[in-house]
């Protein structure tokens, strides 16, 4: 078994990249589906949600072709509409993929899709607006199967800020007779990078990244080029590992890069952080302060993507702090492993008590799920002595060249082989 071997590592120096966001990338790709000429996406993260979305489209016809960071993808002129369990099952993402094939044809099937084990996580909001588009959605057998005549235009109210409905529904949507309008939609940055590779590719799309967005149905798309907008949450998570170690980093290729809540909380605890056109700096020298309470929201508030490593830098601070996570309500997996390398935090339903202690040290540690991993990695790298952190496979599913980009940055870290004990 691969476990990834950490120590205490010295303040972080230099620069890293920052790739193309796994969540902008997932929906741009599941669009693809819906287009008719071969399009080309650059700046694609080379990460395991990536890779599955490939093999999705593979197994609906599509042709894939990677080079470096850029996809492009060769749709078929009729493409297959099911999504077996192998392929649905390990990714919460992949459901976008039964709107784009509703409105390329007249029926989308799909095992019940999987993700990070975060909270209920239903899909109900998924298959309400399928429906309000006039799609006959029926569960069969662990899967989830539709069928459209032709989907309409219509109004939808989203009772929750949902990423993925808001992106579903623009995807069922842009090829709808008539005119469709999302209101309660999410304004994550992502939605409006999906909105702009759908007009790209022809499609009518207005008011992408605010509250109401309005599409009006075109007859087909056509394939058209896109760069990825770079990933927030990554560049969120090197921020903290220079906050948890110290010293100073640059990330570039950050245009565009929507993390104010992040950067005012990192400012908070004593972090220099600046914020150009295409890059970020960051810098501690000084010890930790607890913030003000972290509470997360829908976008532009704080993203509960970054709530694990944010925490997991501040395990250190003087003083305590809580965080409310609003988003998901199982979204602590990695406080029991944090609790391991000797941090005091106390969990209450959705908030999370944490006191700053004088030092962690080293301990055996398990990633359950894609961010908590990566934060149990930031507090080793800050312990005293040597950690292990086990279940790697969750952080290779959302971040690119995690541990080569670390150790540019100067963090002590090296995946090793432990042998099994069963
Ligand atoms: C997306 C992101 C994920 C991020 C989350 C919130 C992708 C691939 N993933 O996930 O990284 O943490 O947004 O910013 O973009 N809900 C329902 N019914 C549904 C759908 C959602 O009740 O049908 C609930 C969820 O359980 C959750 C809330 O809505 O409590 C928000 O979830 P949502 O925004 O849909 O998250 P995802 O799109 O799955």
């Amino acid at each position: 078994m691969q476990v990834l071997s950490v120590s205490k590592s010295p303040p972080l120096a230099g620069e890293a990249y920052i790739h193309g966001a796994k969540n902008g990338a997932l929906p741009i790709l599941a669009a693809c589906v819906l287009c008719r000429t071969p399009c080309t996406i650059r700046n694609c993260p080379d990460i395991r949600d990536v890779a599955h979305t490939l093999s999705i489209l593979r197994a609906l016809g599509c042709t894939c072709v990677r080079e470096g960071g850029t996809v492009t993808v060769t749709p078929c002129t009729c493409p297959a509409c099911h999504i077996p369990q192998a392929l649905a099952g390990s990714m919460r993402a992949s459901i976008l993929f039964l709107g784009a094939l509703l409105a390329r044809g007249q029926e989308a099937s799909i095992a019940l899709p999987g993700g990070c084990p975060i909270g209920k996580r239903p899909v109900d909001l998924h298959i309400g607006v399928l429906r309000a588009l006039g799609a006959e959605v029926r569960a069969e057998d662990h899967q989830i199967v539709c069928r459209a005549g032709t989907l309409r235009g219509c109004r939808i109210e989203l009772p929750i800020v949902s990423v993925g409905a808001t992106e579903h529904a623009i995807l069922a949507a842009v090829c709808a007779r008539g005119c469709t309008e999302i209101r309660n939609a999410a304004r994550e940055p992502e939605v409006a990078d999906l909105a702009r590779f759908l007009s790209a590719c022809g499609a009518d799309i207005k008011g992408a990244g605010t509250s109401v967005v309005r599409i009006t149905g075109v007859p087909s798309l056509r394939g058209a080029e896109h760069t990825v907008l770079p990933d927030r949450i990554e560049a969120a998570t090197y921020l903290c590992a220079c906050a948890a170690c110290g010293g100073q980093i640059v990330l570039r290729g950050t245009e565009g890069c929507s993390l104010e809540p992040v950067l005012h909380v990192l400012a908070a605890c004593g972090c220099r952080v600046e914020q150009g056109r295409s890059s970020i700096t960051c810098a501690r020298t000084g010890p930790l302060i607890a913030p003000a309470d972290v509470t997360t929201a829908p976008y532009p508030g704080f993203p509960t993507d970054a709530q694990a490593v944010v925490m997991a830098a501040l395990l250190r601070a003087r003083g305590a702090c809580r965080f409310t996570e609003t988003v998901f309500e199982h979204r602590f997996l990695h406080v029991p492993e944090l609790c391991r390398l000797g941090a005091q935090i106390s969990v209450h339903g959705r908030t999370a008590c944490i006191t700053g202690v004088p030092a962690l040290h080293g301990a055996e540690l398990h990633a359950r799920d894609l961010r908590g991993g990566a934060a149990l990695v930031l507090a080793a790298l800050s312990a005293e002595g040597n950690s292990t952190v086990s279940g790697m496979n969750h952080i290779e599913r959302g971040y690119d060249s995690f541990v080569p980009t670390l150790q540019a940055l100067g963090a002590e870290l090296k995946m090793v082989e432990k042998p099994d004990l069963l």
